[in-house]
């Protein structure tokens, strides 16, 4: 198939540009690069031993992404462009809601005006808000407490609207628990503009001494050892799940929705004692106050996934550590 991934110059969608590519399909990215660089592009040829076409450009430039479709004759669209800090969107619930919003409403339009009617569209467990039960299935009610969860939401019920609307869409929407590692060339990984926002790329930094030390919000959460337990995914399982989503989406009308993540709750202290021992570094830390709006704990039910998508992630906590630690000695060389 022929599959343009926006956003796909960033950290989940190059991970699966390289999947699907290796997979057989020809893989198309659309990029504004306004949070990746330029040179993930030379990272992927040098994986790939081929270079992907990737057309620069702004969702919200409906005319360019009609043209896209229709120069690369693409049948389906993995949608991965999007804004995704948090605390950044509580500041700039105008940016976020333009940037996600308005530009999956672009996407939708030039793909209904190209008769390109197949969307894979990447969500958050962040919609689960804090979890009523565990693990988190996907009938668990949604919520929201920020405008990037928000738009997530928005964006899902607006999909869901439009795969009823009678025409012929096909559409799934994939809830991302915490995607984390790298690829094993150590060519291509997550890339934060400024300080991390999130634990394991904060983590590297400080195994590889560019921070002094990682602060823990909260050693008093009712969890296994009072630090927050999350569901990290290798990325590379996250990719290989888009694989088997894409050959799902194909024959399914209408829209239906998976959480993507491992099952598997895991603490900060035992991502701290995991990234010790994949880098052989010491991880300082000092115990801090809980972060706003953080939850104690969420893990996902694989049940779904596993039962429709025959799809289960297949990396350790070690190879998350070990490829995220490759990946951040390696981030800086030239290609
Ligand atoms: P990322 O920032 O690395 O990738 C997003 C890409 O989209 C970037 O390369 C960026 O330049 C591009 N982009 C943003 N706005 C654009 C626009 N208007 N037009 C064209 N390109 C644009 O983020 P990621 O971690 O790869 O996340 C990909 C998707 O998955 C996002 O929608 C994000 O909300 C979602 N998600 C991410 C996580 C996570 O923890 N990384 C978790 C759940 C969901
Ligand atoms: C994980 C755990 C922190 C940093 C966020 C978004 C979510 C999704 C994934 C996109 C928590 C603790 C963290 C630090 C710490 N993104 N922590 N010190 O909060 O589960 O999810 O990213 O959809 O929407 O909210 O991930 O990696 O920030 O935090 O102690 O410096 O690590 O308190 O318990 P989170 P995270």
């Amino acid at each position: 198939m022929n599959i343009l991934l926006t956003g796909g110059a960033g950290f989940i969608g190059s991970h699966t540009a390289v999947v699907l590519s290796q997979a057989g399909h020809e893989v198309v990215l659309l990029d504004n690069f306004c949070n990746c660089r330029k040179s993930v592009l030379e990272r992927l040829e040098k994986i790939l031993c081929k270079a992907l076409p990737c057309v620069e450009g702004d969702i919200r430039d409906t005319t360019l992404v009609i043209k896209t479709l229709q120069d690369y004759k693409i049948d389906a669209v993995i949608h991965f462009a999007g804004l995704k800090a948090v605390g950044e969107s509580i500041e700039k619930p105008i940016e976020y809601y333009a940037n996600n919003v308005q530009g999956t409403i672009s996407l939708l339009e030039a793909m209904k005006s190209s008769g390109v009617t197949t969307l894979v569209f990447s969500s958050s467990a962040t919609v689960y808000g804090d979890p009523q039960y565990l693990p988190i299935d996907e009938k668990h009610p949604t919520s929201a407490t920020n405008a990037y969860g928000r738009s997530k939401l928005h964006i899902e019920e607006m999909l869901k609207d439009v795969a009823n609307s009678g025409a012929d869409w096909n559409i799934i929407c994939l809830r991302y628990f915490n995607p984390v590692g790298a690829h094993e060339s150590g060519l291509i990984g997550e890339d934060p503009n400024g300080l991390p926002n999130n634990l394991m790329p904060y983590i590297a930094q400080v195994a590889s001494e560019k921070l002094p030390h990682l602060n823990v919000y909260g050693n008093d959460y009712p969890t296994v050892d009072g630090t927050g337990v999350r569901d990290y995914i290798h990325v590379v399982d996250l990719a290989e799940g888009h694989l088997a989503a894409l050959a799902y989406v194909q024959h399914h009308k209408g829209w239906d929705v998976f959480n993507l993540g491992t099952g598997h709750g895991i603490s900060v202290f035992e991502m701290i004692s995991s990234y010790k021992y994949a880098s052989g570094k010491e991880i300082a830390y000092q115990i801090k106050g809980r972060r706003t709006g953080d939850i104690a704990e969420c893990y996902t039910k694989v049940d779904k996934s596993q039962g429709i998508l025959g799809w289960h992630s297949k990396r350790s906590l070690d190879q998350m550590c070990e490829s995220s630690w490759l990946w951040q000695n390696m981030r800086n060389d030239s290609v």
